[in-house]
């Protein structure tokens, strides 16, 4: 075979094999809403297992930490502040999706924010999750409703004004994650002394997970 030759065969094989790659994930999209339970489990998993983390992408550990806590508080109406890429949101979008509840995500980034959207879609989740796009500060006091799940993971310093902003809207029975209280806790003294001396809430700060060396506060709104 000729040099000229070999090239367009390998060109071929690339063609067909993009194409084959990009029909078939069109193809999963397209019928996730009709695949079954273990069909749509594995579909999941799978992409979950392909995802490109970037290194503000909460850790493995911790989003599937944060799939199970909405899973067993039976949580419906639930808010994430910083969605990024939508890593935490499609596995909160999971929990919310079996609880038969609505997730909010709210990211600052126009690219992350069309990334997030995408990667939704690609999930089977556009009718559980909704990324709005906005800076949480604004987008918090203007959403109606009460909600039963919050999930903070923006901008470390701001974590009490997020709060400030959400709780009146949080219902008794609550329950609040916030990531990175361990390497974090400098940046957000504020946040955690207020949630450590208010006697309306429950905290503990645990690590699921080594990969960041850090941590999160799971709270509990007792009343
Ligand atoms: C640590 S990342 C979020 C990771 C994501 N929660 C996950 O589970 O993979 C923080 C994100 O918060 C966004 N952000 C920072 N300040 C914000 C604000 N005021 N409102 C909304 N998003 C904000 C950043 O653009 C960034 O994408």
């Amino acid at each position: 075979m000729t040099k000229k030759n070999t090239l367009s065969v390998l060109m071929f094989a690339l063609i067909v094999l993009f194409l084959f790659n990009h029909g078939a994930t069109a193809q999963s999209e397209l019928n996730i809403a009709k695949m079954s339970n273990y069909q749509k489990l594995s579909y999941r998993l799978k992409f979950i297992k392909n995802f490109k983390r970037l290194s503000m992408n909460t850790t493995l550990e911790d989003a599937k930490f944060l799939r199970i806590i909405v899973e067993c508080s039976h949580a419906r109406r639930g808010i994430e502040v910083g969605s990024a890429n939508g890593f935490g949101a499609i596995h909160l979008g999971m929990g919310f999706e079996l609880n038969q509840g609505k997730l909010i995500t709210i990211e600052i980034n126009p690219k992350m924010v069309r990334e997030c959207r995408k990667n939704i879609k690609k999930m089977g989740l556009k009718n559980t999750v909704t990324c709005i796009k906005g800076d949480a500060l604004q987008v918090l006091p203007k959403l109606k409703g009460t909600f039963d799940f919050i999930f903070l993971d923006a901008n470390k310093p701001d974590y009490y004004k997020y709060f400030k902003a959400i709780e009146p809207k949080l219902s008794k029975g609550a329950v609040i994650v916030a990531d990175n209280v361990i390497r974090g806790a400098a940046l957000m003294k504020d946040f955690l002394d207020t949630m450590e001396n208010n006697p309306n809430y429950d905290m503990v700060s645990f690590r699921a997970s080594d990969e960041k060396k850090d941590g999160m506060a799971v709270i509990f709104k007792i009343k």
